[in-house]
């Protein structure tokens, strides 16, 4: 690594709580190499100076890190999938502890709490959503979608549970309710323990290979015995056993 980006990753580190070093180094380099040279910048050095105290240019460079793309059931045949095969499973308590992790703006946690309200009273499930970005959080909060997040959502779904305003979709209250979104750095923070699912995914392919083994043994560590692990579609377990985990189906691990 060079000396320019290691000191960089130390004072964005000191001033934001991030800490690059576990963030894959070539993608993010090159991330942040194209929106520093756009703004006229030629070092990782000069770059910091400017964003230390520029609050316009920090939310940038925090907005180009965190990559908050999302939609409502993103991947629809995974979604199938736990609907039918691990919903079944999981559902034999009588109640479900469930975290989204790494929920950008709300459509997953969303997308969980529509699914569970078929088989579910809404008062025998709640759901954690968390994630690093404030901003994507408020967002989140507030349940006002455009088309594009909602292109995969069920027509049926669509009209149960959102009402058209204007040029925006807004979630129904019941739906929004069951979700607590909170602030988490995956990173950083302590995990809470049992759940019964854990849905983390699209966040762990931005990651080292050392920040995700650790983060494979932390959701282990979470979650209840025979409770399940949702990745994203490219973030297969290779070797599941090492944290504790079986494969259930592809993308979703169970708790041994
Ligand atoms: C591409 S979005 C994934 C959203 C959703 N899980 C999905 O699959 O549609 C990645 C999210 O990871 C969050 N993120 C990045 N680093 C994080 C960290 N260290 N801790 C928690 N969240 C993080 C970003 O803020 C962003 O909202």
């Amino acid at each position: 690594m060079n000396q320019d980006y290691e000191q960089f990753i130390g004072k964005v580190y000191r001033k934001t709580g991030v800490n690059l070093a576990f963030y894959k180094e070539a993608q993010m380099k090159r991330r942040l190499t194209s929106l520093y040279e756009k703004k006229g910048f030629t070092s990782f050095s000069e770059y910091f100076q400017a964003i230390d105290c520029d609050p316009v240019l920090l939310h940038e460079f925090l907005d180009r890190i965190t990559i908050n793309v999302s939609e409502f059931y993103r991947n629809a045949n995974r979604w199938n999938i736990l609907e039918n095969r691990i919903l079944p499973e999981i559902l034999r308590g009588s109640s479900l502890k469930i975290w989204s992790a790494a929920c950008s703006t709300g459509e997953e946690p969303y997308t969980l709490s529509m699914v569970l309200s078929q088989y579910l009273p809404l008062n025998q499930f709640t759901i954690d959503a968390t994630d690093i970005d404030r901003n994507a959080l408020e967002k989140a909060k507030l349940g006002v979608y455009t088309d594009r997040a909602l292109k995969e959502l069920p027509e049926s779904m669509l009209k149960k549970h959102f009402a058209k305003e204007g040029m925006h979709y807004k979630l129904s209250p019941d739906i929004a309710k069951r979700v607590q979104f909170k602030q988490h750095n995956l990173l950083e923070d302590r995990f809470e323990k049992g759940y019964d699912l854990i849905v983390c995914r699209n966040v762990l392919i931005y990651f080292t290979e050392v920040a995700k083994e650790e983060l494979y043994h932390k959701f282990s560590g979470s979650l209840k015995k025979g409770g399940m692990l949702f990745v994203g579609s490219t973030e297969q377990i290779f070797n599941p056993g090492r944290y504790g985990f079986e494969a259930a189906d592809t993308f979703f691990y169970r708790k041994l």
